[in-house]
């Protein structure tokens, strides 16, 4: 199995439809040991959600911003397994006045929330537990939305997302010295708890099935997470920096192509 014997951090999982969740199931079904981590009122949600895993997972607390927490899970991980091969960046969040067309009115205190929640955490997150992957390396992975374009609504969202890519690129600069990978998946919309919050995500969600030459299931977060744990694993061992879409094949093409029967 791809991550037989994996000792993965993964956070972010909220409900059954996070594309966290389906990275761990995933994970879990290709062989690794996982925890995952959740905050604040959400932890419960997270702990009720992790018994519905291939095998329930324990649920350690990071918010994301609070360097304490930072270093008890990397304490933890620490006492737990000696070591970690990787874990998963499934974070993101912006205030309602960051989203939904309001792009040029935001004040910088919303922004730098967004920035800081949803890009600068990678690095955080790398560096706190840089101490526990060093010596054998692994990979660490985060999701990303295309941010190569201007989208619709996804206003400073998108900005951050920009900053994840370039965080992807400056941390695989520089953990690559340690064997360690640094990959970003971009995904196709997914109606997650995250997408609900960005009011009208309709506009960048509808007609995706029909542009993506593979066509696209908002429900189905399945190929993100798998993705995900196949660059989790050695497989990927030659790709650093990367940003893997799995997204239909949207990403490639410039209009819907009329369907023409074969
Ligand atoms: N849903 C989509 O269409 C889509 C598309 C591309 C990328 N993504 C990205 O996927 C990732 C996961 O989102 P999702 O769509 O699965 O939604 P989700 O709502 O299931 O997950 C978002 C997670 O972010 C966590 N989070 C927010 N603030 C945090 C903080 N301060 N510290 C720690 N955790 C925090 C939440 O607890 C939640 O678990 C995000 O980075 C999102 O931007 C989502």
């Amino acid at each position: 199995m791809l991550l037989d014997g994996k000792k993965l951090l993964i956070t972010g999982v909220l409900t059954r439809e996070s594309i966290a969740y389906a990275t761990a199931q995933a994970a879990q079904e290709q062989g690794a040991e996982i925890v995952l981590t959740s905050f604040g009122r959400a932890m419960s949600i997270t702990e009720k959600i992790a018994r519905r895993l291939p095998a329930p997972a324990d649920v350690l607390e990071l918010d994301a911003n609070e360097p304490a927490h930072l270093e008890a899970v990397a304490e933890e991980l620490g006492r737990r397994w000696g070591r970690l091969d990787g874990f998963l960046h499934a974070i993101a969040f912006a205030p309602a006045d960051a989203l939904g067309g309001n792009f040029l009115h935001t004040p910088w205190e919303s922004v730098q929330a967004s920035f800081r929640t949803s890009a600068y955490s990678l690095k955080a997150i790398s560096a706190g537990l840089l101490p526990l992957m060093r010596d054998r390396g692994g990979g660490i992975v985060s999701l990303d939305f295309d941010a190569s374009v201007a989208w619709p609504v996804y206003d400073w969202m998108g900005v951050a997302k920009a900053g994840l890519e370039a965080v992807t690129r400056y941390l695989a600069r520089d953990l690559g010295r340690f064997g360690i990978r640094v990959n970003c998946v971009s995904a196709g919309p997914l109606r997650t708890v995250a997408a609900k919050g960005i009011p009208g995500f309709e506009a960048v969600s509808d007609g995706w099935a029909e542009r993506a030459p593979l066509g696209w299931d908002v429900t189905d977060p399945t190929p993100v997470g798998r993705v995900a744990a196949f660059l989790l694993s050695d497989w990927a061992r030659g790709i650093t920096g990367e940003i893997v879409h799995v997204d239909g094949g949207y990403h490639a093409v410039g209009a819907p192509s009329p369907r023409t029967a074969e």
